[in-house]
Formats: C-alpha cells, structure tokens, sequence
C-alpha cells in the first residue's frame, strides 16, 4: 500500500499546469518501504560519518560520478554498479574548496562540476564559487591517475570563477548546445553559462527562485532539470517544483521585447566582498511565465530527475523520502522512505541509469541526515541507492 493523491484544479482558469497536491505526505510515515511496490537496494555506503553525497551523474558507459559536499571536495566513480561488488574510485579532490554542488555532462564524458567554500553546513562563502570541466572521455576506468595503461588521463580544468554572490547549486546543460549549461544560482536566479565562451548570464530572477524567508539556510532554486522546453525547478523550502518555458539556446521564453540579460564574463570573477557584481538581480523578468508543477506540504525539495514520460522523481532530503510526481495525472506517491526511516535518510539527488540494463533503476545519494538526524537522533555515512521503478507504470506511473 502506497501513500497517494489528490489534484487540486485550481490553477486550470489561469491556464497553468495543473498542480497536485500530496493530500498528506506524513502519512508515508507509517508505511513500511518494503511494501512500496518500488524496491530498493544499496549499491554503496561510505564507511566513515560526517560524509554528505551532494549530486550524482551518470555515464553512457553506465558507471555513476558523485560529487561530496562533505568533509572534502571530493569527486567519485562508481563502477560495475549493477554488479554485487560496485567499486568506488577517488577521482579528483579540488583545491581552493570545502565542497561540491552540481554535475552535469555537458559532451560525451565530458563533465562540469561547481563547487566552493563553506562556513559550516550550507553556508556558502560568497566569491569562492567555480566551476571545472572534468573530462573522462577514453580513459579506462576505474583506473584513474597515474595508471599507465597507455590510455588519456582524466582531466580537471578549472573554467571560471563566478561572480560574488553566486551560489551555484543545481546544474543541467541545454540540450543539443554542448557547452552551454543552466544553474540554478540558490541566492534566487537562474544563470546561463556558455563554458565554450566563458560566458555567465543571468537570464532570469522571478521570486519563485528566492530563498524563503525564515528558513536558517538560504536556499531557493535548488534542483534544476531540462525536459520538453522547460526548466524546471525546486525551491527547497517553499516545497513547490516550478518550471519556465526555455528557447534551444536555453534562455526563458519572453516577449520579444525582453531586454537583453546581463553579461559577466571570466575577467569578472576576481570575486572578493568588495567585488561588485556585474550579473545583477535587477533583470527584468516581467514577462517570464512561471508555472507552478506540484507543491507537497513538506519542509523541503531538493534536486530530482525527470524520466522520459516526464514523472518528477523528487528528493526531499530532511523529510527523508523520494516522491515521484506524474504531471499527467497529477499523481505523487512516496516511491522510497519516509520521515523516520533510514533507508532514504538525507535523500538529495537522483538519476536514471543511462544503459538497456538500468535505465529503470532511479539511483538516489544521500547525506545520510548529517543536517536532519531522523527521529532528531540517526544519523549515518552517506550512500548510494538503486530504486527499481518498472512498477512504476503498473502503479500508475
Ligand atoms: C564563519 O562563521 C562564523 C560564525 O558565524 C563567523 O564568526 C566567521 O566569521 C565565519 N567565517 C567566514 C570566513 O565567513
Ligand atoms: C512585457 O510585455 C508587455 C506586453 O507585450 C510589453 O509592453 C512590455 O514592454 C514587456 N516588458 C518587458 C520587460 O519585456
Ligand atoms: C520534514 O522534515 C523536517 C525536518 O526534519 C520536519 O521538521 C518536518 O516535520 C518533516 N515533515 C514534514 C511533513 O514537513
Ligand atoms: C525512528 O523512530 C521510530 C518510532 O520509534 C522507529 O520505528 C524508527 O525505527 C526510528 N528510525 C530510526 C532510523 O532509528
């Protein structure tokens, strides 16, 4: 037995998506995850406490890259993941960083990460922020640096600095333009980033991209994924996923009067707390649409993935679960966790596998409730979850 939902129709006369509504998501509380027609299974855990998985990418080749917020800015591959003995290989650690944030591959094997300093937990230190292309393509994994086999070496490049008061978090590239890429800036605006130009926009800042107010972290926009001409995204703690529609070079739909964005270009960056900025918040977004998809009366959403039929599979960190959404029906239903489970404890980001063989399994990385124990006392190394979800249409999904 499943927790589901209701649809609310409000929205219909304002010609918006339709949201749902998870009618009470705390009900999840008291299901047993092993009911949940979505199994799941463990593909790997740190062994030590005090590790937090912030984001996760997968290859064509099937093996998964995932970045650690914390204790080091560190950046992993995970190998024969569908195998009983996944192997996990330290890539790169970063210099000049307390953490990651965001991946996204921007041409084949070829990755950017962001990255930066922190004052404590989500406490970014504004003007240390950078993003660096990681470039896999030809090398033999697992085998990494200095392996010899005659093969390319990864590589770790760093692009540019981002401006002051930039605090890059979610990262997705503009399908079919290599090298240009969406981010969701957590301060309340959306930046375009041509990494080919070294070239940062910001092309959008509405408030439904600004941190709520009252919460200790400010955190807005958060997850952020492309599909079917949208952007859409999460602002963690209003709860709520909305989305905007995106022309093919990845700048919000507007009216043809829409003033040109502000450019802030690599020579910008000598970010300290004196700098000024030059991507302002001052945009005019007068005439972006945004559409709210679905809000859950939970405390948070974090980042999520979006399966080819469009279900929103969302991770709700604190709240301990994964929730996917159809937004054709408007149904959501707690796929994996819930409030005092430990299976999906500090859930934060997820992905599809990429190969024939696991393009079903939604794996999801954790923090392991490093900032939320459950039941305000758990708490456990960060890890590597694999959600079978061919139920999924079966369920109604
Ligand atoms: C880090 O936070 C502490 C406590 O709020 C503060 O005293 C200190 O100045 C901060 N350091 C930086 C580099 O922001
Ligand atoms: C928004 O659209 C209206 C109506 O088309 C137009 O008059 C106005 O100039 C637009 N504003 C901006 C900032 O593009
Ligand atoms: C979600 O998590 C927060 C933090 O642990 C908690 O206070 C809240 O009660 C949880 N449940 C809901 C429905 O928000
Ligand atoms: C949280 O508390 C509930 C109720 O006592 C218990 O069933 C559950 O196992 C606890 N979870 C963890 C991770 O300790």
């Amino acid at each position: 037995m499943y927790l589901l939902i209701l649809t609310t129709l409000l929205a219909q006369t304002l010609g918006l998506a339709v949201p749902g509504v998870v009618s009470d998501i705390n009900a999840a509380n008291t299901v047993d995850a092993d009911t949940l027609p979505f199994p799941s299974r463990q593909v790997f855990q740190f062994s030590q406490l005090g590790t937090w998985i912030e984001n996760v990418a997968a290859r064509s080749n099937g093996d998964l890259l995932f970045t650690l917020l914390q204790p080091a800015p560190q950046l992993y591959a995970l190998t024969a993941v569908q195998s009983n003995a996944p192997q996990t290989t330290l890539l790169y650690e970063f210099p000049d960083m307390t953490g990651l944030l965001g991946i996204t591959e921007i041409a084949p094997d070829v990755f950017v990460v962001a990255g930066g300093k922190f004052n404590g937990t989500a406490n970014p230190i504004f003007g240390t922020f950078s993003l660096w292309q990681v470039s896999l393509a030809e090398t033999h994994m697992p085998c990494n640096v200095n392996c010899n086999d005659g093969a390319p070496q990864p590589s770790f490049t760093k692009l540019l600095d981002l401006p002051y008061h930039v605090y890059p978090n979610g990262l997705t590239s503009v399908p079919g333009k290599p090298g240009v890429i969406l981010i969701a800036d957590s301060t309340g605006s959306l930046l375009r980033v041509d990494v080919n130009l070294n070239q940062i926009d910001t092309v959008a800042a509405v408030p439904e991209m600004l941190p709520v107010p009252g919460w200790p972290f400010l955190m807005g926009i958060n997850g952020i994924k492309i599909y079917n001409g949208y952007v859409y995204w999460t602002n963690s703690f209003a709860a709520t996923m909305y989305r905007m529609a995106i022309d093919e070079d990845g700048f919000p739909v507007v009216g043809t009067s829409y003033p040109a964005c502000v450019t802030a270009t690599a020579a910008d960056a000598d970010a300290t707390p004196t700098f000024t900025p030059k991507v302002e918040k001052s945009i005019d977004s007068t005439n972006v649409t945004v559409e709210t998809v679905v809000f859950m009366p939970i405390t948070f959403m974090d980042d999520f993935a979006v399966a080819d039929d469009g279900t929103l599979w969302i991770t709700t960190n604190p709240n301990n679960t994964v929730v996917a959404y159809n937004q054709d029906t408007s149904k959501s239903v707690v796929v994996a966790g819930g409030q005092t489970q430990e299976i999906m404890a500090g859930a934060n980001a997820a992905v599809f596998g990429r190969t024939d063989t696991d393009s079903h399994i939604l794996y999801v990385v954790t923090a392991g409730g490093l900032n939320s124990p459950v039941n305000g006392t758990f708490v456990e190394p960060a890890k590597v979850m694999g959600i079978d979800t061919s139920n999924a249409k079966a369920n109604g999904f």
